[in-house]
């Protein structure tokens, strides 16, 4: 081979690579990273990536070198010479694919099962999927139940998952794993969370009408504040004479993902508008307060006419104080609206 026309490959290659990984690295395809197993995965994905760019490079230099150095000339309509392969050359590109797609599997290996194992003292937090809600119960707090996810930094984070009537999926981008819910199996996921902030919780698997909706809010804490948050709310909900504030409890429960209430800039359209909550038991011929009321707990019993039945699901583990407080809230709210 010419000096010439290993420059030329090598020039080309340097130029197809350097493009490659301009593309990868300059463009932010990949949320932020919020937890260490998330880091983990990136790792994998990079390790993937600067093999692609690689392969990619080479073939890229040998086929646009062949395109111009051999390509025939205008007037020429002769055959081919004919070739028989190269066996040397198939064997190297068989085998060098085979040794890297191994090195894939073993490091992707190392990375799940290390995402699997939690770490010491993980605090336990079981959750709940259902049409459409998820919600979050801290048995480390006497069960006390939300519908936002709060999460202490970097402690490891166990979620135990129940699924109450069809497939669901978690999903936070910023943590990178997506875990599905299933019906009568329970599910777990480790979290470790390493950046405190907002994140987005979404339901990634298809589950029904308000599928799109089914969405809550991740919150990381740094620890000591975490603990705090847990202590006061330990104490709100043991103590009867807590005031609990219906708006507080609207907020944390996934009401407003399904419902518009003016009040607490809702407009979820998937249930009907609990702005005209009082028109509504008038049509119900019920009394506004155990109107609402039962309509939460048992929201089956009467379904407003034109909506699907058995869409939403009964919110009956409510504590009575959180359940009296919302019922309140909602009938000054409506009638406001
Ligand atoms: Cu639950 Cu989609």
């Amino acid at each position: 081979m010419r000096r010439g026309s290993i420059l030329s490959l090598v020039g080309i290659g340097v130029l197809a690579g350097g493009a490659a990984a301009a593309v990868a690295v300059l463009v932010p395809w990949l949320p932020p990273v919020a937890s260490r197993e998330r880091a983990r995965i990136d790792d994998v994905f990079w390790f993937t990536v600067v093999i692609c760019i690689v392969i990619f490079a080479i073939v890229a230099a040998v086929l646009l070198y062949s395109v111009f150095a051999f390509r025939a000339a205008p007037d020429d309509d002769s055959d081919g010479p004919p070739t028989h392969g190269h066996t040397t050359l198939e064997i190297v590109w068989t085998l060098i694919p085979t040794l890297l797609v191994t090195a894939i599997g073993i490091f992707s290996a190392i990375v799940l099962s290390r995402n699997d194992h939690e770490g010491k003292n993980p605090l336990n937090i079981n959750v709940t999927a259902q049409q459409f809600a998820w919600s979050f119960t801290y048995p480390e707090a006497g069960n006390l139940t939300t519908g936002v996810l709060r999460l202490p930094l970097g402690r490891s984070v166990e979620l135990h998952f129940k699924a109450l009537d069809v497939i669901h999926s978690f999903w936070v981008p910023e943590f990178g794993q997506k875990q599905d819910t299933v019906p009568g199996l329970p599910t777990k996921l480790h979290i470790t969370p390493t950046k405190t902030g907002t994140f987005d919780v979404i339901c990634t698997e298809l589950c029904g009408l308000g599928h799109a909706t089914m969405r809550s809010t991740a919150v990381v804490m740094p620890a000591k504040a975490f603990d705090s948050w847990l202590k006061s709310q330990n104490k709100a909900t043991s103590s009867p004479n807590a005031s609990v504030s219906g708006a507080a409890v609207f907020k944390n429960n996934p009401c407003g993902s399904c419902h518009t209430l003016s009040a607490a800039g809702a407009s979820g359209k998937v249930g009907p508008d609990l702005d005209k909550l009082p028109q509504w038991a008038a049509q119900a011929k019920q009394p506004l307060e155990s109107f609402i009321r039962t309509s939460i707990t048992d929201p089956n019993a009467y379904t407003q006419p034109g909506y699907p039945k058995n869409v939403m699901p009964p919110f009956s583990s409510l504590p009575k104080a959180q359940l009296d407080a919302l019922v309140q809230y909602l009938i000054q709210s409506s009638k406001k609206g």
